[in-house]
């Protein structure tokens, strides 16, 4: 039995057993609803972040050219050979923490979450903003810096402590793979054919 049947199955509704048009367009609703306004408003705040600070802009339209140049645009199979450029896109996805206090959930059953007793049905929401800018995992949080997200030699920190964009357990962002992958893209192909006027004089 699907959720969704489960669900109606729960509600005492007729529809167990069908996937209505109902649901198929709330479904396809939600994925518009919870995957354009989340990757345009990263991409907003890229931009400005890029005008901000003209000196990693051009770092990043430095690396690009010198690993990519200007014959071809860059794919999903450049990710890893710009690791600057993928540094600084995941620095946005901190330093803007568009979803700050994500989803609520709630508790389905008593919890011990270290000395804190949690409840039945009690509503949980995890501050991502807090995580982000917590001065016990990242030096100089309030500083856009893409070095957070780069180790000694130079790798990308792909999974840092304090650092949950998307969330975390089973009802994480769907969407986060694609989200990854489109902002890669945006990012570096924006880079690659645009050239800030501030740093050429
Ligand atoms: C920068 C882009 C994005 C960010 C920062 C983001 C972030 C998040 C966060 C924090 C949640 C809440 C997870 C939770 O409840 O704990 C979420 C849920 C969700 N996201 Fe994204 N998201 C992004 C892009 C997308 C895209 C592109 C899609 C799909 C095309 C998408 C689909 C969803 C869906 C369906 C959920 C609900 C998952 C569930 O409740 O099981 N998101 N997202």
């Amino acid at each position: 039995m699907t959720k969704i049947n489960k669900e109606a199955k729960d509600e005492g509704s007729d529809l167990v057993d069908s996937l209505t048009d109902t649901h198929l367009t709330e479904t396809i609703n939600d994925l518009f609803g919870a995957g354009t306004d989340t990757t345009i408003t990263t991409l907003h705040w890229t931009i400005a972040i890029m005008a901000e600070y003209p000196d990693i802009q051009k770092k990043v339209a430095i690396e690009i050219e010198e690993v990519i140049g200007h014959d071809r645009l860059p794919s999903l199979e450049d990710r890893g050979r710009l690791p600057y450029a993928e540094a600084t896109m995941m620095e946005v996805l901190r330093f803007s923490s568009i979803v700050r206090l994500g989803v609520p959930h709630a508790t389905t059953c008593d919890v011990m979450l270290d000395n804190f007793q949690i409840p039945k049905d009690t509503m949980v929401v995890i501050n991502h903003f807090a995580l982000h800018f917590d001065e016990e995992f990242w030096d100089q949080p309030k500083c856009f810096k893409p070095e957070h997200f780069l180790d000694d030699s130079g790798s990308v920190r792909q999974h840092p402590n304090s650092f949950l964009p998307f969330s975390t357990g089973r009802r994480s962002c769907l969407g986060e793979s694609l989200a990854k992958a489109e902002l890669f893209l945006i990012f570096t192909w924006l880079l690659q054919n645009f050239e800030s006027a501030w740093w050429q004089r």
